[in-house]
């Protein structure tokens, strides 16, 4: 008897057999993925990576193999041999391999299985804790199975591209100094070290940093990232970057890079050529008209600024308005919905928008819907004057039907709570068009912003270098110092982030001086980088692309958690390994460590 494995070896996988093959002897390995029963013959779904290949097992092809068959279950791993046949009048044209079906002579039985706990189809309505936990079989459905084959081209076609383009891949290590500032590391405790600590590395930021100061020229690695930070479907506490560094360089040759390598990942992953060069919109200009720094640019409805035509008419009678005008750096920001869209909103579902403003921290949302010649309706800026409320009217372009949305204040809360608005309308009303992939570069990002105790931190890491037409504000306007740093958008989702470095050890001195650090501190903190600057640091940028976040966008899934194989839960635990757990008594004592009552 010849044997699965040793003597009959698999010959196709299950989404390979077309009506071309048949007649043809092919063996088959995969899982049962559905059974039935029909006039005494035993039909089942065979899955596996390439597919599902329809298997039927009939008394008169082996009597054996019919009768074995009776035993199969859902998800049964087995090995079938048999001939391809036409499936004549009973085609699916649905299924890949819907023209032909198996006709099986040989059954094995690898292994059985217990009843799943959910059913492994890809229109899913199971509980994803429940997935998590058995994330295996989760793995198993179809739709995921994509998404790790597209994941593993975005590896080749990188690795490929770069290496094409001069890059180096040279690994970086994961255990490293804390440095303070930018995210939240994990620490890890040191055995041989008492009481000293490891961080595990939130980006290879330094180390690229040194490779050029090395003469490495081009560095990339793709690499595990670690950042303790709160979570969002969009973000995990390990992900995955495309990490690069280049010596000699300005922001158009890094740009020109990364934009070579979407085309690739897009060419390669899903055929499709993609229009370069990529837009680019300054910081100012992207928060000014969308109200973010990544804009969703599938559409278009701006924001409006009416600042200073509202200052013109001194807030035109309003109190509100006249007290945002006073307010440093106050302004006043609208925001047009056309009648088309706006009609499908009642009075309700405006009165459920105020909400969604609070939610930013805004103390409500200003609306009018236009009516005839102008006149506001349901606004509730009913002083407001004639020649104010026609200015903003031509301003915004408004016209009848349309809605307007009203925001004044402090420029980041206006900005958060238009742009926020802008997406989630769009979003509700169904205005974002599918399959389209829009590109842009952000640029001019400022150097610095405060942080939540008012403090001046760095906006993207203390290494960026500050734009040399600002430098000589950067001791006495600090804010309005622009950065040489870039992010990568795509369909409002930040793709890639990077920027040209300091390169001058009296710039980087300022620039640390300007965050309040002092020499000794910066010392402390970052010494081996400052040292090594002593040596001919080449003038030097990079850029690091986050994978999960582009596969999620390539495969068109709505977490991360669907392009990460085992991902955490949003408390950071892995459902199936039960991560993070406690350790005994005597681990902790070699690492030195009490625990807190
Ligand atoms: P940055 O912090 O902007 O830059 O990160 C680069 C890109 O990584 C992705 N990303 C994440 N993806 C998933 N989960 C997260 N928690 C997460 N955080 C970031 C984003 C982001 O655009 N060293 C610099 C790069 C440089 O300057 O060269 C850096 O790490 O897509």
């Amino acid at each position: 008897m010849p044997e699965f494995l040793v003597d009959l070896k698999r010959t196709h996988d299950c989404g390979a057999l077309r009506a071309t093959d048949a007649g043809q002897r092919v063996v088959l390995f995969g899982w049962v993925a559905a059974r039935r029963d029909h006039g005494g013959c035993v039909f089942i779904d065979l899955r596996d990576r390439g597919g599902t290949t329809q298997v039927v097992f009939e008394p008169q092809t082996s009597a054996d193999a019919h009768q074995k068959a009776g035993e199969l279950r859902r998800e049964y791993c087995i090995a079938v041999a048999g001939t391809v046949a036409e499936r004549g009048g009973h085609k699916n044209p649905n299924m890949a391999t819907g023209e032909v079906e198996v006709k099986a002579d040989t059954l094995t039985i690898f292994s059985t299985a217990e009843t799943p706990p959910f059913e492994l189809s890809d229109d899913i309505k199971a509980d994803e804790s429940i997935r998590l936990k058995h994330r295996y079989l989760d793995l198993r459905r179809p739709a995921l199975q994509r998404n790790f084959i597209a994941r593993s081209q975005i590896y080749q076609t990188t690795r490929r591209y770069l290496a094409d383009n001069r890059f180096l891949e040279i690994e970086t290590p994961f255990m490293v100094k804390y440095t303070p500032g930018g995210a939240r590391n994990f620490l890890v405790p040191s055995r041989l070290n008492p009481g000293q600590f490891y961080a595990l590395a939130e980006s290879p930021q330094i180390f690229k940093q040194l490779f050029m100061v090395a003469g490495m020229d081009r560095y990339f690695q793709i690499v595990r990232c670690f950042r303790d930070e709160d979570l969002r479907l969009d973000r995990q506490p390990e992900f995955t970057q495309i990490d690069l560094e280049m010596s000699f360089v300005t922001e158009a040759d890094v740009q020109n890079v990364v934009e070579g390598l979407m085309a690739a990942l897009w060419k390669d992953v899903l055929g499709l050529e993609i229009p370069r060069p990529f837009p680019r919109l300054t910081y100012a200009d992207a928060t000014g008209k969308y109200g973010s720094d990544k804009p969703d640019l599938r559409f278009e409805l701006p924001l409006v600024d009416l600042t200073d035509l509202v200052g013109r008419h001194d807030g035109g009678g309003v109190g509100l308005l006249q007290a945002a005008l006073k307010t440093p750096g106050g302004v006043v920001k609208g925001w047009r919905l056309p009648a088309a869209q706006a009609k499908s909103l009642s009075r309700a579902d405006l009165d459920k928008l105020e909400e969604f403003a609070k939610g930013f921290g805004a103390r409500g949302l200003a609306r009018a819907r236009v009516g005839e010649g102008g006149a506001w309706a349901q606004s509730p800026m009913k002083t407001m004057s004639d020649e104010l409320r026609r200015g903003i009217n031509e301003a915004a372009g408004l016209a009848e039907g349309d809605l307007l949305f009203l925001q004044f204040g402090a420029r980041k809360l206006v900005n958060a709570v238009l742009g926020g608005l802008r997406l989630h309308l769009a979003t509700k009303l169904d205005l974002i068009p599918k399959n389209v992939w829009k590109f842009c570069w952000i640029t001019d990002f400022p150097l610095f912003e405060s942080n939540e105790e008012g403090k001046l931190v760095a906006a993207h890491h203390p290494f960026t270098s500050p734009n040399p037409d600002d430098l000589e504000r950067l001791e006495t306007d600090p804010a309005s110092v622009r950065a040489r740093a870039y992010d990568l958008v795509l369909n409002g989702s930040e793709i890639a982030g990077g920027s040209i470095r300091i390169h001058r050890s009296d710039v980087q001195a300022r620039v640390f001086r300007a965050l309040g650090l002092s020499d000794e501190e910066a010392q402390l903190k970052f010494g081996f980088l400052l040292e090594a600057f002593k040596y001919g640091p080449p003038p030097h940028g990079g850029i690091a692309a986050g994978v999960d976040r582009l596969s999620m966008l390539l495969c068109g899934a709505d977490s991360l958690r669907d392009v990460i194989a085992f991902p955490k839960t949003q408390k950071g635990t892995d459902l199936m390994t039960d991560a993070p757990g406690p350790v005994t008594r005597r681990q902790l004592d070699e690492l030195h460590i009490a625990l807190k009552e």
